[in-house]
């Protein structure tokens, strides 16, 4: 049964996809007519559902046949313009859209800015860094896929920007769940436009490396995956797998690298995880890891000098990176808003020290998101299916 989203979505892209019909037809009136409507549903979309995963994706679509209607608006009624102009046009809107979930942009995180995860960083760099730099010392070629899989908040999208970081190279960032969007037209085009364009680049443009990264794979490529129309889930995820394959074949050695990243590995099959030749946890940190998170995102807070990091991430076991950058941003905002619940502070008033009451006062209102059956889930997993 369709959601109550689900329909407003649908409603909005018949009308787009009616817009365009009529657009590219030269039809200037009716094309209006149904981008306006488009709008409507566009715009009620983000009013009732604001926090919808693709939210940004609506307003962007929303402005973009704003701005079809206002061109269509402008243009000359002579008919010969017509026909070409409204086609340019419609490329533009159906093209844009493609582009704007692939996110081109190079990352810039240190492997430093990463606590713990040793395992991770070793087996990306020695996949993707080394073979990008020197790919003359590998005749054997590399790992083609690498994935990440492990906790909520444990450091995955960063590690995965880390090693886009590190080369000298292009960097796709991929997110699942829009690309499933029926937004952008049928999923496993958009998959094969994905590898296209990254062999475009190192076979026509000269790049060196491109690394594919795709968030939250389990949405794409899992079982039960977010796809609503039967049989394109499994489409999609041959489309994939072909692509994967076509990376290695003919003995070539495209410096083309996928990252994966799953909170949920279970939901995907093994034909999939087969081209995953490296499968590394991302797991929650450690006791040393915890005291470094602590101190580095205490460095800029003002804390009691009585104050004793390594006792407070020792009690922070369970709790994930993300977690614990929560915590340390809920004590100060505490101390802060003290400060202005006593009225408007004037700029030469400091909230008071940070201790250790704070911390384990916001503790106890905040467990760790992620429970101990979960951990034994990915624990159970690793053992069959780790591959470092
Ligand atoms: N190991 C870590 N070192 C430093 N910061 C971390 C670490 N793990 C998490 N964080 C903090 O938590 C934030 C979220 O981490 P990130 O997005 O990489 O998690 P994730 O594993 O991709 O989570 P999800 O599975 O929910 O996508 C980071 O931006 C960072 O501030
Ligand atoms: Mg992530």
């Amino acid at each position: 049964m369709s959601s109550a989203p689900e329909v407003l979505q649908n409603t909005a892209q018949t009308y787009a996809r009616e817009a365009i019909k009529f657009d590219s037809q030269g039809s200037r009136g009716t094309a209006i007519q149904m981008y306006q409507k488009s709008i409507e549903a566009l715009i009620k979309l983000t009013k009732l559902y604001p926090n919808e995963s693709h939210t940004q994706l609506y307003i962007k679509h929303a402005k973009r046949y704003q701005e079809r209607i206002d061109q269509l608006q402008n243009t000359s009624d002579s008919p010969q313009d017509k026909r070409s102009d409204s086609q340019s046009g419609v490329v533009e809107i159906v093209k844009s859209t493609y582009d704007d979930v692939i996110l081109q942009e190079k990352p810039n995180v240190s492997w430093g800015e990463i606590v713990g995860n040793e395992d991770a960083k070793k087996a990306l760099r020695e996949s993707i860094t080394f073979p990008s730099m020197r790919p003359d010392l590998f005749p054997l070629g590399w790992p083609r896929g690498i994935l990440l899989y492990g906790p909520p908040g444990t450091g995955k999208t960063l590690l995965a920007a880390a090693v886009a970081s590190d080369i000298d190279g292009h960097f796709m960032n991929v997110d699942a769940s829009t690309i499933m969007s029926k937004w952008l037209g049928e999923a496993e085009q958009n998959v094969a436009k994905l590898f296209k364009s990254a062999k475009h680049m190192l076979d026509e443009e000269g790049v060196v490396s491109v690394v594919i990264f795709i968030d939250e794979v389990d949405s794409l490529f899992g079982r039960g995956g977010n796809s609503s129309d039967t049989g394109g889930e499994s489409r999609v995820r041959n489309q994939f797998l072909k692509e994967m394959d076509s990376m290695s074949d003919k003995g070539k050695n495209l410096a083309l690298y996928v990252i994966g990243a799953t909170n949920k590995p279970w939901s995907l099959d093994w034909p999939f995880l087969r081209r995953f030749q490296k499968r590394i946890c991302v797991n929650l940190p450690s006791l040393d890891a915890r005291v470094e998170m602590m101190e580095m995102y205490t460095s800029s807070l003002k804390i009691d000098e009585s104050i004793r990091l390594s006792d407070i991430a020792n009690s922070l076991e369970g709790y994930s990176g993300s977690d614990i950058r929560d915590i340390c941003q809920s004590v100060q905002l505490q101390v802060v808003s003290k400060l202005f619940e006593r009225g408007s502070p004037t700029e030469d008033v400091q909230p008071e020290c940070i201790t250790s009451e704070h911390f384990f006062e916001i503790m106890e209102k905040r467990k760790p998101s992620v429970s101990s059956e979960m951990l034994h889930a990915y624990s159970t997993w690793s053992d069959n299916y780790r591959a470092l």
